[in-house]
């Protein structure tokens, strides 16, 4: 709003800058919606080498994990879906399955330092993670790299059996096929090509579905290409979508970082012009999916904020509200861009990974640094508040569509959701970096005026995601006055009454939004 003309000079300079926005919201969905939002929207990748730290207790412990559970349940009961969980990754590509390894995982290597692209062999113990996890539905990557059809097809039957036909989403053939012939790797010789791909998909798929008994139960049992961010044009061509065939080929998968390690928060993350130029580079691979007749649907399989590169780790990029902020504003701008469904990748020693429940060894200090991937208890990171915001915001109808809303001001972002044709919601995100220090001033806030909210509203409610500054992590950031903190197993306490209800009149309200902040005002 603007400040009463009777504050001096002086005193306006002191007082932290308050601009007043206008939004307009469409009361009914507007044309440019996304389809029905898939409540499992928001899933989670598990890199592989890591699935057994993530899902069972201790390092050779073979019960629950009972902090990712308690996180993975709170999801399910927010969206009143099961959580999607993809396994996979450049470690299970270099898999081989091993049956009489009682060991989750065995590098065949001892000497050499480990990468994702170490060659390991897998034992039963890594089986058992599916069974110990609740409220999930599986993705379960095959190997491919090493090029092994038997045993990939054995992994296959034992990965489906340890699963249950209930929870099974879908086999992946290999990861990131585009790397299979580069400078790094020798996975194929230089006659490797999208064409030898889908050769070679030709006489794994079948082997798979006949193997796993899956031949016999109706519709498509594969995601696709599982391709790397960066995809060369020959790989996402017309020529070779066309050739996915829809009986065999339930999504195509691509893989999503924003942005990459060192680089600024405000420039690649807390920037939403980036990240639809970053996203448009996915718009003629959709185009062709919508149109060639197969409609097969388009999905990010492996989601993070930053790559890392030889083994950084940006905590201050990725771990921080900021990045909490971009997973808001990514999130749902994916799912007005057109997508289907999101893994956010994590893993045991990423940066930009939601959670981390275990200890990689406990034996040693407590948390003494936030920013300490060698040696923690379980712990969530920055982005997993922008996870669960949107969790949040999907809601447990299964009605939910949502269109992005155009505003003003380069930095804040809005989103309508709907039900049933009937304005429910507004998400605003203000990507402001605003990072706590004096040289910054006073935190800026802004008063979105919103209006349409309909004429019957008489209150919403508004829940804030926020922090201390745009630079808080983890310990500081709460959602809707609630946080997940080490003490709590994955359960969220409640350390925050921030939760707002405003009174609406003639169908229009204030907000208060401030720099670095995200709200979701839901309509009463
Ligand atoms: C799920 O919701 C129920 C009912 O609100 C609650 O009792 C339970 O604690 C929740 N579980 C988790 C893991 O959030
Ligand atoms: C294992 O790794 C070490 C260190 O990189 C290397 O010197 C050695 O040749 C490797 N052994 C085998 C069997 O590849
Ligand atoms: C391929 O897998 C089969 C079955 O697991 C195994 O017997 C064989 O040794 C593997 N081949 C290679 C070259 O590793
Ligand atoms: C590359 O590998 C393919 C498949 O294994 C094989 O048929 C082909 O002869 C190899 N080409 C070269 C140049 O080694
Ligand atoms: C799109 O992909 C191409 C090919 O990999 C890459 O060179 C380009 O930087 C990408 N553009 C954006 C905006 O990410
Ligand atoms: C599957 O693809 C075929 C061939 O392009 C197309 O005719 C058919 O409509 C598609 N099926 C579905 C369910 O979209
Ligand atoms: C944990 O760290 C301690 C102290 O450095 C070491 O003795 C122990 O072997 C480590 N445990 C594991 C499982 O790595
Ligand atoms: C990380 O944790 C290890 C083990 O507790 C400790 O030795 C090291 O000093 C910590 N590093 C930082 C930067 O806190
Ligand atoms: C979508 O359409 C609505 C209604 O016309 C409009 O308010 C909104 O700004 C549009 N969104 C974008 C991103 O253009
Ligand atoms: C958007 O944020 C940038 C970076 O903090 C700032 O310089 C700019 O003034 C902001 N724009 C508006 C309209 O508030
Ligand atoms: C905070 O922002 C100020 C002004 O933009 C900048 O000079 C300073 O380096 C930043 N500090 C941190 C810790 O990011
Ligand atoms: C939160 O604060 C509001 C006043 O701002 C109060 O009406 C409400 O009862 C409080 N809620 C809780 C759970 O303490």
């Amino acid at each position: 709003m603007p400040l009463a003309n009777t504050v001096s000079l002086v005193a306006l300079a002191a007082l932290p800058l308050s601009q007043c926005l206008s939004l307009a919201v469409p009361s009914t969905v507007p044309s440019n919606a996304s389809d029905v939002i898939d409540q499992a929207y928001v899933g989670f990748g598990i890199e592989a080498t890591s699935f057994h730290l993530y899902a069972l207790d201790g390092l050779n412990g073979a019960v629950t994990n009972q902090w990712t559970q308690n996180i993975i349940s709170g999801f399910a009961n927010r969206t009143g879906a099961p959580v999607n969980i993809r396994v996979g990754g450049t470690s299970l590509d270099n898999a081989r399955y091993d049956p009489s390894q009682s060991a989750a995982l065995r590098y065949e290597n001892t000497t050499e330092t480990h990468t994702l692209h170490s060659k390991w062999k897998l034992g039963q113990r890594w089986l058992k993670c599916f069974g110990a996890l609740s409220d999930t539905t599986y993705v379960l990557q095959l190997p491919f790299a090493r090029n092994n059809k038997t045993n990939a097809v054995e992994f296959a039957k034992a990965g489906l059996d340890a699963i249950g036909s209930d929870n099974f989403d879908a086999f992946e053939i290999g990861n990131e096929p585009q790397w299979y012939y580069t400078a790094i790797y020798n996975d194929r010789n230089s006659s490797w090509s999208p064409q030898a791909y889908l050769q070679q998909w030709d006489e794994w798929a079948p082997a798979v579905l006949e193997a796993t008994g899956l031949d016999q139960v109706e519709g498509p049992h594969f995601h696709g290409m599982t391709l790397a961010g960066k995809v060369p044009p020959e790989w996402s061509a017309p020529n070779v979508l066309d050739q996915l065939d829809n009986q065999t080929v339930k999504v195509v998968s691509q893989h999503y970082y924003q942005s990459t390690d060192g680089t600024s928060l405000q420039d690649t993350l807390m920037n939403h012009a980036f990240t639809k130029y970053r996203m448009s580079n996915f718009s003629e691979t959709l185009d062709t999916l919508e149109t060639n007749g197969n409609n097969i649907p388009l999905i990010f399989g492996e989601v993070g904020s930053a790559l890392g590169g030889a083994g950084s780790a940006d905590y201050d990029l990725n771990a921080r509200l900021g990045a909490a902020l971009w997973t808001v504003d990514w999130l749902l701008y994916s799912m007005t861009f057109g997508l289907k469904q999101a893994s956010m990748q994590l893993g045991i020693a990423f940066p930009f990974a939601g959670f981390q429940p275990a200890t990689v060894n406990s034996s040693t200090s407590p948390y003494s640094s936030p920013t300490n991937d060698t040696d923690h208890p379980g712990r969530v990171l920055g982005g997993f508040y922008g996870d669960i915001f949107v969790a949040d915001f999907i809601g447990r109808d299964g009605e939910l569509r949502v269109a992005e809303l155009e505003t003003t001001n380069n930095n804040i972002t809005a989103y309508a959701g709907y039900s049933s044709d009937a304005l429910r919601k507004v998400a605003l995100v203000n990507l402001q970096l605003w990072n706590g220090t004096e040289a910054q001033g006073s935190r800026p806030t802004e008063t979105i005026s919103l209006d349409g909210l309909g004429e019957d509203t008489t209150k919403v409610k508004v829940q804030r995601l926020t922090g201390p500054s745009g630079m808080a992590l983890a310990t500081e950031i709460s959602w809707a006055g609630q946080q997940w903190l080490t003490e709590g197993n994955g359960l969220p306490t409640t350390t925050k009454n921030d939760t707002l209800t405003l009174a609406v009149e003639g169908g229009a309200v204030d907000v208060e939004i401030k720099a670095s902040e995200a709200l979701l005002v839901t309509l009463l």
